[in-house]
């Protein structure tokens, strides 16, 4: 059960997108079977519509897991384009680095295996497009650093901001091991949603996308 929308709404959505070819077929399948975690079907298609219209020649990611989101965003870079991703978890970058070599992207992709703590603050660059899937609770502390990073006219896209429901809920309806999160997520969504340099939208899809317009 999603507990974001309705499940067969979400079913009927999948059922009339087409299925993904190649490389990112084969992780989307590997995926189902294996718990891996990888961006949802909905949130892949509006990634790929607002990438497709924004035409990015830079992107960065945070939570690279084996790649899959990074596999697909490469797709609508401009020629010459780049991508920089951030996993800090040694299984997953392996993964991830096999999966890279294997679409023949490696010197598109660019894995940074360290923590997103340790890189966002020094990292010296601009993006277009930023999207932000790594630990939930770290959203809040990773936002300074992803406004300072994005270009002006830049899109940032932040997955699972609606974490299951539960961010919707009032504090005291969720079990007191979720409320930490309950919390950060909803000052991260309170800091996007009221930050005057920004245009947001919070969408129901998936596990719950935030997408900005800096303007
Ligand atoms: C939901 S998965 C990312 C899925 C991926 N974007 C995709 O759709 O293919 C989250 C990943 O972020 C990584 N992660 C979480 N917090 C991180 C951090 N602070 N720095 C780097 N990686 C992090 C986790 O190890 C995990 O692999």
């Amino acid at each position: 059960m999603s507990n974001i929308t309705y499940d067969y709404i979400n079913d009927y959505i999948r059922e009339i997108t087409p299925e993904s070819l190649g490389i990112l077929g084969r992780i989307e399948r590997e995926a189902k079977e294996t718990d891996l975690p990888i961006i949802q079907k909905e949130v892949a298609r509006l990634i790929s519509v607002l990438l497709s219209v924004k035409k990015p020649k830079k992107i960065l990611e945070i939570g690279t897991a084996v790649g899959y989101s990074a596999i697909l965003m490469s797709n609508y870079l401009q020629e010459g384009g780049k991508l920089i991703t951030i996993e800090r978890y040694d299984i997953m970058q392996n993964a991830a680095k096999e999966n890279i070599k294997e679409a023949g992207l490696e010197d598109t992709i660019s894995l940074i295996e360290k923590d997103a703590e340790e890189v966002l603050p020094i990292l010296d660059d601009s993006f277009d497009v930023i999207f932000l899937d790594g630990a939930k609770g770290q959203y809040n502390n990773f936002l300074p650093h992803c406004l300072r990073l994005l270009k002006k006219d830049g899109l940032l896209i932040a997955d699972n901001v609606l974490h299951k429901g539960t961010v919707a809920k009032l504090r005291y309806d969720i079990p007191r091991r979720q409320r930490t999160i309950h919390k950060r997520m909803r000052s991260f969504l309170w800091e996007i949603t009221h930050n005057s340099d920004l245009e947001t939208c919070v969408l129901p899809i998936g596990d719950g996308v935030a997408v900005c317009h800096k303007k």
